[in-house]
C-alpha cells in the first residue's frame, strides 16, 4: 500500500544553529493511528510543522497524499488537518461561525452538512451558537479539532492532544480519535504519555534529540522489547542465591523472602521450566509465584536513556 505520508532525508536546522531533525525517515500508511512518542524537546512539533507546511525543511523530500508539500503545497496541505499544540482560539466569535470560516480559508465551498456531523460527532452540536470565549477547556479544544476537519482532510495531525487535560477528557479524546479512524482519517498523534501510546497507536515511533530512534508495530515492540520478571515467593528466608542457580541471574529481594527471574518475552517458557526443576534441585520451597510484563514506559525510558 502506497504511504499517505512520506518524509525522506528530512533535516531541519533553525537559525539559530540547533539542529532539531537530523534525518529523518518516515512512512504514515493510510488509516493508521501513528503515535509519535518523544521527551520534551525532541523535535515532534518541529516535524510536523514541516511536514504541515509551517517551518521550512533544511533538507529532505516530504510527499502528503503524493503531493510535494513544497511545489504543490496548497494540494498537500488541503489533505491535512491539523490540532496545533497551542490552542488558540478567537474567542468572541461563535463556535459555527469559526468552523465555517476555517473551511473557506481552504477553498472549500460551504458544506453544512458535513460541519454539523463534525460538530455532532465532537458533541458540540449544542454549543454551535455560542461565543469560544464561553466554553470550558475541554470544548475549546474540541472546537480546534472541528476546525482541522472543517476541510474534510485525510490526514489529522494532533499535537500533544491531551497534555495537561482531565483524565475524563482524555478517555473523551482517545474515544473521538478512533471515531474518526473508523471514518477513514488517518491520525498521527504526538504525546510524551507512554500510556497514551501504548492505549491508542497501531505503530509507536520514538523521537529523541531529532532522531527517529524507532518505528515498530505496537504489538511487535512489545513483544520484542519488553522483558517478563518472574518473582518467587520463598516459604523460608535464604541468605543467598546457591551457586547451582547462578546462570539465571536471579535477584534476591524482599529480605531474602523473594527470587527475580528477568527473561526475554520471546522465549521464556523453557528456561522457567529449567529454573523451577533447579530450584528443587537445591530444596528452595516456595509457596507463590508471579509474574509480570515490563511496560512500554520501562521500554521506552530504557531507549531514551541508551541514547543519550
Ligand atoms: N524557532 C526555533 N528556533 C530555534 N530552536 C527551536 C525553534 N523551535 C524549536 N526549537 C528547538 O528545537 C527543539 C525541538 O523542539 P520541538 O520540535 O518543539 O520539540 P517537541 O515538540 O518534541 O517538544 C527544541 O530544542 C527547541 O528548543
Ligand atoms: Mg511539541
Amino acid at each position: 500500500m502506497q504511504p499517505i505520508i512520506s518524509v525522506s532525508h528530512l533535516s531541519k536546522t533553525y537559525a539559530s544553529g540547533f539542529r532539531a531533525l537530523k534525518d529523518i525517515d518516515l512512512e504514515i500508511r493510510p488509516g493508521e493511528i501513528f503515535a509519535l512518542l518523544g521527551p520534551n524537546g525532541a523535535g515532534k512539533t518541529t516535524l510536523i510543522g514541516v511536514i504541515c507546511g509551517i517551518v521550512n525543511p533544511t533538507k529532505g523530500e516530504i510527499l502528503a497524499g503524493g503531493y510535494d508539500i513544497i511545489t504543490e503545497y496548497r494540494a498537500a496541505r488541503s489533505m491535512i488537518g491539523l490540532v496545533p499544540q497551542e490552542l488558540t482560539t478567537d474567542s468572541f466569535e461563535t463556535v459555527w461561525a469559526t468552523v465555517n470560516f476555517s473551511r473557506g480559508l481552504f477553498g472549500k465551498k460551504p458544506n453544512p452538512g458535513y460541519l454539523e456531523k463534525v460538530l455532532r460527532d465532537l458533541s458540540l452540536w449544542d454549543k454551535k451558537d455560542s461565543k469560544i470565549m464561553t466554553l470550558s477547556g475541554g470544548m475549546k479544544r474540541r472546537v480546534m479539532i472541528a476546525k482541522a476537519l472543517s476541510h474534510e482532510p485525510r490526514i489529522l495531525f494532533l499535537d500533544e492532544p491531551t497534555a495537561g487535560v482531565d483524565v475524563e477528557l482524555r478517555r473523551d479524546m482517545w474515544e473521538m480519535v478512533r471515531g474518526l479512524r473508523e471514518g477513514g482519517v488517518t491520525i498521527i498523534l504526538t504525546t510524551h504519555y507512554i500510556d497514551e501510546a501504548e492505549e491508542m497507536a497501531d505503530r509507536i515511533g520514538v523521537i529523541n534529540n531529532g532522531e527517529i530512534v524507532l518505528i515498530e508495530e505496537k504489538a511487535e515492540l512489545m513483544r520484542k522489547l519488553g522483558k517478563k520478571q518472574l518473582t518467587l515467593q520463598l516459604r523460608d528466608r535464604i541468605e543467598g542465591v546457591p551457586g547451582e542457580l547462578a546462570d539465571y541471574h536471579l535477584e534476591l529481594a524482599a529480605e531474602g523472602t523473594e527470587l527475580v527471574y528477568t527473561y526475554d518475552a520471546q522465549n521464556g517458557r523453557a528456561d522457567i521450566a529449567a529454573l523451577l526443576a533447579d530450584l528443587n534441585g537445591t530444596g528452595i520451597r516456595f509457596k507463590d509465584l508471579q509474574t509480570k510484563q515490563s511496560s512500554l514506559e520501562e521500554i521506552f525510558v530504557n531507549l531514551v536513556r541508551e541514547e543519550r
